[in-house]
Parts: structure tokens; C-alpha cells; sequence
């Protein structure tokens, strides 16, 4: 669309980054792409550009939210950035509809979209669990000591799903390349809180994610076997590796972390 001075507007479809009628908009002349929601944050800087903010938060709350609003659309964000690039449009400026406005080497978020695009992981364990008395809550943090002995390179990060933020639980699920999720038995079934963390993490459909469960119960133990059965459901390369304590998790059974570790992390 020709608006005057030599300029025009050029609408690229955006389509499922994030709503089925998304539409980002080219300016020439200035060469500015208003990216609509792709490559922006829930996030504000008081200087408005990429080059004001600090950095460290930026990539942090970039990769929040690619990891919570568009990975369940990675394989339309793949394709959405090979077409903007085959445009062959220069590109001085990102301007997404929230978040910092990319100026200072724009194309780098680029960059960052097609490696998170592409079942991303770090060399990183997550492990989210909830408890009542404790003894879930001792064989997580046994898992994550264990993670540190069989593999120290690799970053652990534990949650009390009850406790902690949703979506930067998220995140460092997205970054991780294993989780272990732990909730006690209760009415033969998990906690409810556990439960709606998987659903979350269905809901963003991670890929090539290995996952492992554990928990305590007093009778029935259920738990194990359900946290299974929706770890798979939700996508996860679950391993047969797991722990399920009675009241109190023994030696025995802590000691069995260092082969559930092995198991995720192998
Ligand atoms: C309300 C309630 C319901 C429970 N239901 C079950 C059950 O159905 N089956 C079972 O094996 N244990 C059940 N338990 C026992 C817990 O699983 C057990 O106390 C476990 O050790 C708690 O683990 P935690 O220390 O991680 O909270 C129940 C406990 C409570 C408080």
C-alpha cells in the first residue's frame, strides 16, 4: 500500500503467531517491521529499546514469552521466519505490539526464535513437584543432589509447583531437556496442584523432553503410575526409571535417584 513520500506499508500474514488473524505490517523507507506479537515480551523498559534494557532480563522475559504463548506454534514460527526472510525486506527495526522495540542488531531475536523453534533445550534438569509433609519434597531435592554428582554440568532447577510462578516454571521447563515431576497419593490420585502443572505443560507442547516421576503414599500409591500416564500424555519420553516411598522415603529409595538421574540425563 502506497502511503506517500515514496513510502509503502507491506502486511505480512502472521497467521497462529499468536491468533489465527495476526498480521504484521513493513514500512519502506524506514524499513520498520511492526511485528504485532511475534518477538515481544510482557515486558517494559522506560528507554523502549532492546539497547536500553538489561539484557540479561530481556532474554529472560523473551524466552518467557516464546516459552508460554508461542511454543505450541514453533512449527508456524519456523516457516513464518524463512518467509520474511525470502522477502529479502531490509529490517532496521522490530516493533513488536508489546515489549522493548528491537534497534540494535533487530535480527538477532530472529535468530533466537529459529533456535527455540526447534524443540530447544539447554543442558538443564527441572524438576516440579508438591508435598503435604515433606517427604515428596525429600526425594525432589535427593534428585537434584544426585543430578549434581552424576552430572555436574547440568543446571537443576527445583519447584514447588504449589508455591512457585506458572510461567516462569514454564520457562525453565522450555530450557530443560528432562524434568521430574513428584506428588504424594491423595484420594488415589496426584495433588491437584501437580495435576494443572501438566496440563500447563501439555498445553505447550514440548517435545523430545524426557520426564521421570516420583512420590510418596500411605497405602494405595497410585501417584507414580498417574504422573506416568500424563507425562506421556502430555508428550514427555517418560522412563520406566521412578521412586515411590511409603510415609517416608528409606536410604534405599533415595539412593535409587542417582539411576533415575542417570536414566534422564544418559
Ligand atoms: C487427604 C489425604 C488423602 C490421602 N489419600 C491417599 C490414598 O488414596 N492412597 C495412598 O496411598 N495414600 C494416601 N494418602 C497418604 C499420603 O500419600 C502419605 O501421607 C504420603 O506420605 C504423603 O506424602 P508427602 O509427605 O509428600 O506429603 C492420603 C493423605 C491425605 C492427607
Amino acid at each position: 500500500m502506497d502511503i506517500g513520500n515514496g513510502k509503502k506499508l507491506v502486511f505480512v500474514e502472521m497467521k497462529m503467531l499468536h491468533w489465527p488473524d495476526s498480521m504484521a505490517t513493513y514500512l519502506t523507507g524506514d524499513n520498520i517491521l511492526f511485528s504485532n506479537d511475534a518477538f515481544g515480551q510482557h515486558f517494559a523498559v522506560g528507554g523502549l529499546f532492546n539497547d536500553t534494557a538489561d539484557q540479561c532480563l530481556l532474554e529472560k522475559e523473551a524466552m518467557k514469552y516464546y516459552a508460554n504463548i508461542l511454543n505450541p506454534f514453533s512449527s508456524f514460527v519456523t516457516k513464518k521466519l524463512e518467509e520474511i526472510k525470502s522477502l529479502g525486506l531490509p529490517i532496521d527495526v522490530i516493533a513488536p505490539s508489546h515489549g522493548v522495540i528491537w534497534r540494535k542488531d533487530p535480527l538477532s531475536i530472529f535468530g533466537k526464535y529459529a533456535e527455540w523453534a526447534d524443540d530447544y533445550q539447554e543442558d538443564q534438569l527441572t524438576i516440579v513437584y508438591d508435598t503435604m509433609w515433606e517427604g515428596t519434597a525429600a526425594i525432589a531435592h535427593e534428585i537434584a543432589e544426585a543430578a549434581a554428582r552424576v552430572s555436574p554440568g547440568t543446571a537443576v532447577k527445583v519447584f514447588n509447583c504449589s508455591k512457585a510462578d506458572k510461567n516462569e516454571m514454564m520457562t525453565e521447563v522450555f530450557r530443560s531437556r528432562a524434568v521430574a515431576v513428584g506428588s504424594p497419593t491423595v484420594g488415589n490420585d496426584i495433588l491437584t496442584s501437580v495435576s494443572s502443572t501438566i496440563h500447563f505443560m501439555k498445553s505447550l507442547k514440548f517435545r523430545s523432553k524426557r520426564a521421570a516421576a516420583f512420590g510418596c503414599y500411605g497405602w494405595s500409591g497410585e501417584s507414580v503410575k498417574i504422573l506416568k500416564e500424563r507425562l506421556a500424555d502430555a508428550g514427555f519420553l517418560v522412563a520406566d526409571e521412578s521412586i515411590r516411598s511409603m510415609w517416608k522415603p528409606n536410604d534405599e529409595e533415595l539412593a535409587s535417584a542417582e539411576p533415575l538421574v542417570r536414566a534422564l540425563l544418559g
